[in-house]
């Protein structure tokens, strides 16, 4: 999966399905943390994986607080820590703490990669969970990984199911990031959302569906073609379109619901990551009724002439026209 595409669908989310995870992907999530950068190579970090059906589950899960109880459905927990006496210290700083923030990191984003939900757990009881796995005192446990693949949010109790609906926030970037000296606000150009998206309905056809009723997965691909024509159009113009050469080098998509006939169907669309030659276009496809989101995809257009057979730079003239729809 794309870096930044990783960044985002890496959310901390509380609703499993009991779909059982497939050993394969838990040990690439372990030897992605093992190939993690750590302060001399000490390597201070340690994994103990605990499947569904293994004796000390429970009483793991009981050392969990009661606010994780959710964590109970995962397949797969995962309590990652460190060995204290193997990190490096350097004056007074320790680095222990931080060479297994650094494996945890390159675990969970291994573990999304994979289409997996992970999720860090700093609520639990350190006696109860050392009782349940024998964990001897020169280990440090730091946090349970909750491993598993996307359920339904409505099966989760309301008060957690209201958790997982706030949306995830951060700082903004000037006050986390200052530039050249400690307080001097990094100055950002590219805004976190852009100041426009495009929008435009789609009118569905009963072929667009398949035999499950629902729109083939194909058909949705199609759907951002029309989005992405329509937005060049309107920007554009009809007849400069065909000269703003360029070939679709990467499409991925994420089915988030499925849409029936009767839905309401809308595309927006803005764009990001430009580079010398290519740039990507963000799509959602939602029911402008009611906001739900059914598929979230990503293009990457390619600048490209084809007399010439070569990639070529992105046009000046196009960023200008587009520059309002651009976003991280
Ligand atoms: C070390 C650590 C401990 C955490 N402990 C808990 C926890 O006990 N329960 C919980 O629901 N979420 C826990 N979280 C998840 C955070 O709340 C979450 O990462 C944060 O709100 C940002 O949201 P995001 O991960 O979806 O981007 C923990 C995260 C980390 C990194």
């Amino acid at each position: 999966m794309d870096f930044k595409r990783l960044i985002d669908v890496r959310r901390s989310l509380r609703a499993y399905s009991s779909r059982p995870v497939e050993r394969d992907k838990v040990e690439r999530m372990l030897d992605a943390a093992r190939w993690s950068p750590s302060s001399a190579n000490r390597q201070p970090w340690r994994f103990v994986v605990v499947e569904h059906d293994a004796p000390e589950r429970l009483a793991l899960e009981e050392a969990l607080d009661a606010g994780n109880s959710w964590a109970n459905r995962a397949p797969v927990l995962i309590v990652a820590g460190a060995v204290p006496s193997e990190g490096l210290v350097v004056e007074s700083r320790e680095y222990v703490l931080f060479d297994a923030g650094l494996a945890l990191m390159s675990l969970l984003y291994r573990g999304a990669d994979q289409g997996l939900l992970v999720h860090p757990m700093a609520g639990w009881k350190e006696a109860p969970l050392r009782d349940a796995l024998g964990l001897p005192d020169s280990f440090a446990p730091l946090v349970v990984v909750a491993v598993g693949y996307h359920g339904k949010p409505e099966e989760l109790d309301e008060a957690t199911r209201k958790k997982d609906e706030r949306p995830s926030t951060r700082k903004p970037l000037p006050e986390i990031a200052f530039e050249n000296r400690w307080g001097v606000p990094y100055s950002t150009k590219i805004p976190s959302c852009p100041a426009k998206v495009f929008e435009t309905d789609i009118q569905l056809r009963f072929r667009d569906t398949d035999a499950m009723g629902h729109v083939n997965n194909a058909t949705v691909v199609s759907y951002l073609e029309v989005g992405r024509l329509r937005f060049l159009v309107e920007l554009f113009g009809g007849e400069q379109v065909r000269n703003i050469p360029f070939i679709i080098a990467d499409v991925s998509c994420s089915y988030r619901a499925p849409i029936f006939l009767h839905d309401q169907v809308r595309v927006r669309i803005w764009i990001t990551d430009i580079s010398r030659s290519s740039y990507r276009f963000r799509y959602e496809i939602f029911n402008p009724a009611d906001g739900r989101i059914f598929v979230e995809a990503e293009t990457v257009q390619v600048m490209y002439d084809y007399k010439a057979k070569q990639t070529i730079p992105l046009p000046p003239a196009f960023l200008d026209v587009v520059r309002e729809y651009v976003a991280v």
